[in-house]
């Protein structure tokens, strides 16, 4: 029959589906919350956690909802005793095997797995940890490696592979000693990564960490600001992490166009410059001896416009031109080129990024 095609029951609601979806896509359009751990938008479900196990009617084991498709006439439930037993007890594991002292962790309070023993209850580990972990990584300026907190849920194999197209990490060792790897083992640096950061920012845990925000605020003391990144002209879409007025990090915007979240090694670590000390802070205007006098805003523009006044006037238009650049926004290079068009009266316009 037409009209039961593609429909499923979920917690006792019959929905529809579209063929494809698994069953995580269809419970969270359906406004039911199903946790998930290695679970990473944009990527292929891998199953690796368990954290998102249901229950379905007939199936002897229950099954992870974000590998799992949906289809016709299943009976789904998300919440039994048997389904919260399980992700307590999966929580309770990966808990278990690294150090995961939340109080010290530069993830504390933007950590899935902290978020998770919490809505949980997970309040006592029963198990020991097993074996030693590799020493931590912070060789490299920028990306800090912590595998004692690694739960090995592969996101960041996937952000790197999948996302950026880098494959600079992968799974190595086996058992108690597996590890993400780089080349091998090798330290970042010495590897194929180009420090884009899309590992650190998918990590679920405080495994990876952005070296230069080490120690420099809790997530709950940072504002964040939107904004654009001016390192060029593809107009990335970026989260300032604020704190004392100071940048302390930089993360993509998920799910904001153009780049989705993810960000190059200038856009993402390339930020001190806001900071520097030798930045310009104020405009100057060389005056006859050669020396340059701080002044406000109003002299300096009015200084400006008065002298291209003065060329235009005495020389004519052509003698005067606009070189815009890829940094600036796009409203601002058409503004830019309607003074030069508008005001100037020339067409000598051009942008460093058009060869
Ligand atoms: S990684 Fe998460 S769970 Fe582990 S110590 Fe840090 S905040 Fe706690
Ligand atoms: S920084 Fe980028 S290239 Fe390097 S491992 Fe992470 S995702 Fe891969
Ligand atoms: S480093 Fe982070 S993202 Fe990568 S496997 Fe470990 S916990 Fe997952
Ligand atoms: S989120 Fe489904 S197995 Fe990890």
């Amino acid at each position: 029959m037409a009209g039961r095609k593609n429909a499923l029951t979920i917690d006792g609601r019959k929905v529809r589906f579209q063929p494809g979806q698994t069953l995580l896509e269809v419970a969270r359009e359906n406004g039911i919350d199903v946790p998930t751990l290695c679970h990473l938008e944009r990527c292929k479900p891998t199953g690796a956690c368990r954290v998102c196990v249901v229950e379905v009617k007939g199936a002897r084991s229950l099954v992870t909802a974000c590998t799992m498709p949906a289809s016709d006439g299943l009976d789904v439930s998300t919440g039994t005793d048997r389904v919260l037993a399980a992700r307590r007890l999966v929580i309770e594991l990966l808990m278990a095997s690294g150090e995961h002292d939340c109080a010290t962790c530069e993830s504390n309070g933007a950590c899935l797995l902290q978020d998770l023993a919490y809505r949980y209850q997970v309040e006592k580990v029963r198990f020991g940890r097993t074996g030693e972990h590799p020493p931590r990584e912070d060789s490299n300026p920028l990306i800090m490696r912590d595998f004692s907190k690694c739960i090995l849920c592969g996101r960041c194999v996937q952000a790197c592979e999948e996302i950026q197209v880098n494959q600079a990490i992968s799974f190595g060792y086996r058992g108690a000693r597996s590890k993400i790897v780089a080349k091998g083992d090798l330290p970042l640096e010495d590897s194929d990564c180009v420090f884009c950061g899309e590992c650190v920012q998918v990590c679920p845990v405080g495994a990876l960490l952005e070296k230069k925000a080490k120690g420099l605020g809790r997530t709950w003391e940072m504002n964040k600001v939107r904004t654009t990144c001016t390192y060029c002209g593809v107009g990335c879409q970026i989260h300032l992490h604020v704190r004392n007025n100071r940048v302390i990090k930089v993360t993509g915007v998920d799910g904001a166009r153009p780049n989705h979240g993810s960000l190059c090694v200038k856009g993402r670590f390339g930020f001190e410059f806001i900071h520097a000390e030798d930045r310009l802070t104020t405009p100057l205007i060389k005056d006859s001896s050669g020396e340059f006098r701080p002044v406000d805003w109003d002299e300096a523009l009015g200084h400006v416009a008065g002298r291209f006044m003065e060329i235009r006037d005495r020389r004519g238009g052509g003698a005067l031109a606009g070189l815009t650049s890829a940094r600036a926004t796009n409203e601002e290079n058409y503004l830019m080129q309607k003074l030069v068009r508008a005001g100037f009266g020339t067409n000598n316009v051009d942008h460093c990024a058009r060869l």
